[in-house]
């Protein structure tokens, strides 16, 4: 794994520890390093008016923006999940997830790093996990 990789992993594996997640009890971390090089992370929230529940790609892409504003790109996102025990769980980020990377990532070649079958984690770029991307004409 790159220094970068295995950083960005961390953060989101730590940041996977602090989810809001009784409901489900899938607790998801999220990293993105912005094009500036500082890195936010975010966590899933759940609510027990469910559909009110945030994704923890989606908190972590809300502080990036409110951090650092109309400017804020992401050049890297990794993402953790866990069951209640801290056990990992194979998860990529889900379709909505991955139109929120898409409209603020740098080009399609962004990676996206996630923990998969086996412990193994993966890495795949935003065009390959959203191929034919909706963007506004
Ligand atoms: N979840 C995320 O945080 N990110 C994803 O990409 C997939 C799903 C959360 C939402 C919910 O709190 C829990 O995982 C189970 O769906």
């Amino acid at each position: 794994m790159s220094a970068d990789r295995e950083a960005l992993v961390a953060a989101a594996r730590e940041t996977c520890g602090r989810a809001h997640a009784p409901y489900s009890d899938v607790h998801v971390g999220a990293a993105v390093r912005s094009a500036s090089g500082n890195v936010y992370c975010g966590a899933n929230v759940e609510n027990a008016a469910y559909p009110l529940g945030n994704c923890a790609e989606s908190s972590a892409i809300a502080a990036g923006v409110a951090a650092e504003g109309a400017q804020f790109r992401i050049a890297e996102t990794a993402i953790w999940a866990t069951d209640g025990e801290g056990k990992v769980i194979a998860a990529s980020p889900c379709g909505g997830c991955r139109q929120r990377i898409n409209e603020f990532a740098v080009d399609g070649r962004v990676k996206v790093h996630f923990p998969w079958q086996g412990g193994e984690v993966r890495t795949a770029s935003i065009d390959e996990l959203l191929p034919f991307a909706f963007f506004l004409p």
